[in-house]
């Protein structure tokens, strides 16, 4: 992989200033970025993806210098998380002050991060300002976690896509809002629960009653592959794995760990072996999801990963991706 060149990211910057769309990669996912005070280039990034455009999009910055030109009433916590997790997976909800409202969906708040990848800072201090960039793929799909995903599945939507290797984290980042009393966690990341707790000090509401919060990283289907894809405890996916293969039905299984690489001999079966440690597997989970979804399976079936704080992430997007 190369990574791209000062002259490319200066290209891409100006591009950004022209109103174009350009991919990136992040620690997490692939974003698709446009010039955050510029909404014509915005609404660009809504059409490419096919979102509705009540849902908010993050603004991506490369340092908090210039926090308080988007957002305000930033608390002492606030600050305290920003330095601790930034630059890293963890989106902060505060309340709006210059974030355009075709950025923020129409709401008062606005999302903020400051991603940890070589390429998005490059990008970031090169173009001097905010970039709004959801995950880039269109609505509804699984996030790219490299350029040839974005490639796939945007192509010639985008002005240009950089390249950046495949994504350190591989899961969306966390969100925390502190816009209300209680801080909210509206999506687990790689960052846990438990972790934000200890630098906030506070305690943090997960069972967000979150009708007025309008974030489609919180509908109940996302992420989701074509293929019907179930998530099973390691007995009920065995019955069900014999039972769709004794019908003939294609069907992948994504195993955790070698544990269980003796398999029935039967050609309608494939099974994979995803990693046994919440870190490595959510770096593959997107890839492998997209490719098992290519591959014309009738049917994609999980392990389903522990019930533990490690694995909220992944639990999370697996629940999501096999919601219809
Ligand atoms: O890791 C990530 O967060 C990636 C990379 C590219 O930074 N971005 C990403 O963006 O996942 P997106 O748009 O696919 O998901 C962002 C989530 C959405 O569910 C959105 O609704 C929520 O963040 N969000 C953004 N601004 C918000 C706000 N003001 N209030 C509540 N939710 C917000
Ligand atoms: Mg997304």
């Amino acid at each position: 992989m190369q990574e791209p060149s000062s002259s490319l990211i200066n290209t891409a910057a100006e591009l950004l200033r022209n109103g174009g769309l350009v991919a990136f990669p992040t620690e997490t996912v692939y974003g698709l970025g446009a010039n955050a005070s510029d909404p014509v280039a915005v609404r660009r990034i809504f059409a490419a993806k096919g979102r509705p455009a009540d849902h908010p999009l993050i603004v991506h910055l490369h340092s908090p210098e210039n926090l308080d030109f988007w957002a305000k009433d930033m608390t002492a916590s606030a600050w305290r998380l920003a330095e601790h997790f930034w630059p890293g997976p963890l989106t902060l909800i505060l309340k709006r002050r210059n974030a355009p409202l075709t950025v923020t969906g129409g709401q008062e708040t606005v999302g903020i991060r400051i991603p940890d990848h070589p390429v998005a800072l490059a990008l970031l201090k090169a173009f001097d300002g905010g970039i709004a960039a959801p995950s880039a793929n269109r609505f509804g799909r699984v996030s790219p976690t490299r350029a040839k995903h974005v490639r796939a599945e945007l192509g010639d939507r985008v002005d240009l896509i950089l390249e950046g290797g495949p994504c350190r984290v591989g899961v969306e980042s966390t969100i925390l809002s502190l816009v209300n009393d209680q801080p909210r966690l509206l999506r687990p990341g790689s960052i846990s629960l438990s972790a934000l707790q200890q630098v906030l000090g506070t305690e943090i509401i997960t069972s967000a009653s979150v009708g007025d919060i309008r974030a489609p990283g919180l509908l109940k289907s996302h992420y989701t592959p074509e293929t019907r894809f179930e998530v099973h405890p390691i007995h009920d996916l065995k019955r069900r794995r014999d039972e769709l293969a004794g019908s003939g039905i294609r069907t992948a299984v994504m195993f955790i760990g070698a544990e269980h690489r003796e398999q029935p001999e039967n050609p309608a079966l494939t099974p994979c072996f995803m990693p046994d440690t919440p870190a490595e597997y959510a770096r593959k989970l997107y890839a492998v999801l997209r490719l098992l979804d290519r591959a014309e399976f009738g049917v994609l079936l999980a392990e389903s990963p522990p019930d533990t704080e490690a694995w909220q992430a992944v639990n999370d997007r697996l629940k999501r991706a096999s919601c219809r």
